[in-house]
């Protein structure tokens, strides 16, 4: 297919055709990985620039080490030490970007919908690495390309997201992007972090932590967002870690082939526990690898790198 998008939002706008093609682009770039040198002309002199106004360890590094492999320049602003201080706000900084000759511009926020008014404003290519309880796109991509690589097709699988589905970005495009796909996506929390009107975006909602877990094909374990928390949501972490903590056991329920996911970053003994994020059945880690693949697909052809071969 021919790619004709400027902006990646989230994944309530793609198509499952445009998100097969992002997933297919991935498997090819991911090979660079195995390659001596690192590296192809894919976006030589092109620029990238993050812009994180909330904290991260794995979106940032991966997209920076992706726009890197391709040959990109790249530019990290820290509003901490940016105009920001002064009370610029996101829709100069974003013009001021681009007079400095952006390409694409990356955007962590804690308000839904600021990526989009960055597309809005700017003619260079923006993409969201997160923006509130709304979206993040990218994670639910490398979920969604770690799942297909391990089983080969997302179609019919059963995919179990549990945990603080409410607060999480992460579970709505995950939802978004696995019910496209044809896979079956059972919601499972307490009834305060998990509202039953998510049913609506194509999800199973259920309760119970057990059955929700029986013949999983696939169990993804969301952090409990501490610092998005109103009181009174849950009545302790302890109490919470009981009833929704994944341990070896309650993974028992799950098939016998199961892939254990979690986005990163971990409460270990809150949300889940250490053995279990340390197990045979966990992909965690090939989540975060996998997750420099598919920002490299994702720089690639928002960036129009594809006239450049890289096979
Ligand atoms: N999964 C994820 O978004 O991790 P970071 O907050 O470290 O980027």
């Amino acid at each position: 297919m021919v790619w004709k998008r400027k902006d990646l939002l989230g994944l309530r706008d793609l198509s499952a055709v445009e998100i097969e093609h992002i997933l297919d682009t991935a498997a090819r770039l991911k090979g660079i990985f195995d390659r001596p040198v690192r590296k192809v002309p894919a976006l030589r002199s092109k620029a990238v620039f993050t812009l994180f106004y909330e904290a991260s360890t794995r979106t940032r590094s991966s997209f920076d080490a992706a726009a890197k492999m391709l040959s990109a320049d790249t530019y990290a602003i820290s509003p901490s030490t940016s105009s920001v201080t002064k009370g610029e706000g996101l829709v100069d900084t974003v013009l001021n970007l681009e007079a400095i000759g952006a390409d694409a511009i990356i955007i962590r926020h804690s308000c839904a919908g600021a990526s989009e008014m960055a597309a809005g404003t700017v003619k260079c290519s923006v993409l969201n690495a997160g923006d509130g309880m709304h979206e993040h796109p990218t994670q639910g991509l490398l979920d969604m390309f770690t799942i297909r690589e391990k089983k080969g097709s997302l179609q019919g699988l059963k995919v179990v997201i549990v945990g603080d589905i409410l607060h999480s970005r992460v579970a709505k495009s995950n939802i978004w992007g696995l019910c496209k796909c044809g896979a079956e996506v059972v919601l499972c929390g307490p009834p305060t972090l998990l509202p039953p009107e998510m049913a609506a975006m194509g999800a199973t909602v259920e309760y119970d932590l057990d059955r929700a877990l029986e013949g999983a094909d696939v169990v993804n374990v969301l952090r409990l967002q501490l610092e998005r928390q109103a009181k009174g949501l849950f009545p302790s972490i302890g109490e919470y870690s009981c009833l929704y903590g994944l341990d070896a056991d309650r993974l028992r329920r799950a098939k016998p082939d199961a892939l254990l996911m979690h986005p990163g970053p971990m409460n270990r003994g809150v949300e889940i526990r250490g053995d279990v994020a340390d197990g045979e059945r966990s992909v965690i880690l090939e989540q975060v690898r996998n997750g420099v693949a598919v920002r490299m697909a994702l720089l690639y052809l928002l960036l129009g790198g594809a006239e450049v071969a890289v096979d």
